[in-house]
């Protein structure tokens, strides 16, 4: 069987290190350890820590923090993960080896393609339905998902708000693609990994409150800049396939890391985790303000739908060259990292991160815009 390689990881992964200016990153700038645990009485618990292995699920307290996300659960509907990533692989190899005659993917597009990938290299086949620029908005095609839905459907794949666009699906599209699944017996899956960095208004609707059938992969990467610790989790509708996939993870990582699971459970306190959500706000809302003057600027060659979460947007681009084409002439010519639209399964548009560094934000752009301005 071909192996489908993750490209959009796989160019960050080579390139991100090496690039003077990256912008491929979809969080906010991450922060130490010191800010994390920012009262200093606080800190000498760390060094008396054990460094064995840890409850293979997560502790018992932090599941209980990550279930008070999701109304009507406990600590048994969660499973601790070694990030979003793992969360996605087993909650996949789960899907696709537990659903029999059931093996293909519905997947939203587009999409950080993880499941997408996953899903095909495991040999299951994979269908998709898109959300579309319409009215000023990215709209999820419903009609193309009812079509793409059938006996075969293992999962629908959502991931909301949404890796690359910034988009949130509100409280009646969730709805009607829940019940869209639900009605073909099929999970519904949503990665909301990105919720919490919200631009304004409140939190994005969990998928968590709209089917009986539903399974959530999150992590502390995004909305509160803690990547490095490599702590994601599953939360689901039914607590015995939390266990079931549970015996998933003893195959791949066999724990989350002592000490993530420690820090995660600061991190996820109840202050703790209000100031790191609105430390990432601030951030997003700051730099939406320099991206946007940016794209204004550029309104004959971009269009584009302003992101609702997250810290990227999705303009598309009105110039004679594929987005690996622009995106490689980009790095090789300006040191400047962004991923093109072809890693997300749509071609002419580019994801420009904004959450990092202000100077770097603002130099990176200018290159870009030199370029763009010789090429059109
Ligand atoms: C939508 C989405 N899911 C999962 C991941 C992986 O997250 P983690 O770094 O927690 O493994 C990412 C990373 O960018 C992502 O964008």
């Amino acid at each position: 069987m071909k192996f489908e390689p993750f490209e959009l990881e796989r160019i960050q992964s080579k390139w991100e290190h090496v690039v003077e200016i990256n912008l491929t990153e979809s969080g906010v700038s991450p922060i130490t350890l010191g800010e994390l645990i920012d009262d200093p009485r606080s800190r000498p618990f760390l060094f008396e820590r054990s460094l064995g292995y840890s409850q293979t699920n997560g502790t018992e307290k932090l599941r209980d923090l990550i279930s008070s996300d999701y109304a009507g659960t406990t600590r048994d509907n969660v499973l601790v993960t070694n990030g979003g990533a793992e969360a996605n692989f087993v909650a996949a190899w789960y899907l696709l080896h537990e659903s029999g005659t059931r093996d293909e993917l519905v997947v939203l597009l587009p999409n950080y393609m993880q499941l997408y990938g996953i899903w095909k290299n495991l040999g299951g086949r994979v269908k998709s339905f898109h959300l579309k620029m319409q009215g000023g908005e990215w709209v999820p095609d419903m009609e193309e998902l009812k079509d793409a839905v059938s006996e075969r459907t293992a999962a629908v794949a959502i991931c909301t708000p949404n890796n690359p666009t910034g988009a949130i699906l509100d409280e009646s599209q969730l709805k009607e693609i829940a019940d869209i699944t639900y009605d073909m017996n099929a999970w519904l899956l949503s990665d909301e990994i990105y919720r919490g960095v919200e631009l304004e208004g409140p939190k994005a609707p969990s998928a968590f409150d709209y089917s009986e059938k539903v399974m959530i992969t999150s992590s502390l990467s995004k909305a509160y800049g803690l990547p490095g610790l490599r702590l994601g989790w599953i939360a689901t509708s039914s607590p015995e396939t939390a266990q079931d996939i549970w015996a998933y993870t003893d195959y791949t990582t066999i724990c989350p890391s002592t000490l993530s699971d420690h820090l995660a459970t600061i991190a996820l306190g109840p202050d703790v985790r209000e100031r790191l959500e609105k430390r990432a706000r601030e951030r997003v809302g700051a730099h939406w303000h320099i991206m946007k003057e940016w794209l204004d600027d550029h309104h004959d060659i971009l269009d584009y739908v302003p992101p609702k979460a997250a810290s990227m947007c999705f303009p598309r681009y009105d110039l004679d060259i594929k987005s690996l084409d622009l995106v490689e002439k980009l790095r090789i010519e300006k040191d400047v990292l962004v991923v093109p639209g072809s890693h997300f399964g749509m071609e002419y548009y580019l994801r420009i991160g904004f959450g990092y560094e202000e100077a770097k934000l603002r130099e990176g752009l200018r290159r870009i815009s030199e370029l763009m301005r010789i090429i059109s």
